[in-house]
Formats: structure tokens, sequence, C-alpha cells
């Protein structure tokens, strides 16, 4: 079954800035940027820390472990630099008429 969480209007949710969402599926991360919004599980794939805690850099799509320091893909949750090695979950976001919505079933 195709489950949506609406978490409000784009507005809300500021550039660049790592939101953590629990979720029935566990806690999810939220970053926008630009216009574009992505999704992953968060919990790191290297030890259980939450990747909301850590920094995101824009330019580059990714998201920084602020534990040992690897990065993780926003659009693939692809683990780019060690020591975690293992992708971690992501999940589709959409926004329909200005408002955002997180798809639990539907990950990448
Ligand atoms: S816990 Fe995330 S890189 Fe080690």
């Amino acid at each position: 079954m195709d489950v949506k969480i609406l978490l409000g209007p784009v507005e809300r949710f500021r550039a660049a800035i790592p939101y953590r969402i629990e979720t029935e599926a566990g806690p999810v991360v939220l970053v926008r940027i630009g216009d574009d919004f992505y999704a992953l599980e968060d919990r790191c794939s290297h030890q259980d820390v939450p990747l909301s805690e850590g920094e995101v850099y824009a330019d580059a799509r990714e998201i920084e472990c602020y534990k040992h320091g690897s990065t993780f893909s926003l659009e693939t949750g692809e683990a780019l630099i060690l020591p975690a090695t293992r992708p971690v979950r992501t999940f589709t976001v959409t926004v329909e008429d200005g408002q955002v919505a997180l798809a639990l079933d539907q990950g990448r």
C-alpha cells in the first residue's frame, strides 16, 4: 500500500537543513535544496547514528555523518566515503499544490 505523509508547505523547509521525521517506517531525514526535496533513512549504515545531525553539502547533494565523516548521496543513498560502505534507503518526496509529501513505500 502506498503510504503518504503530508509534511506541510514547501516554505516550512529551509534549504540544506536536515529535518528528522518520525514515521512508521522509522526515522527519515528530509533535505530541501532549491526546489528539490530528498529523503533518506535517518540512520547511518556504518553505525546507528542519525544522519540528520550531520552537515548537508548542497552543491554535491550529499549529507555527512557527523560521527566518522562518511557522506551519502541525497539522490541515491549511496555511501561515498569510508567507513560506511552500504547505502541507506531512499524515499520519494513529491510536492503537490505547494505541500510536501513523503511516500514510504516507494523507496528508490
Ligand atoms: S557512524 Fe556514520 S560514518 Fe560511522
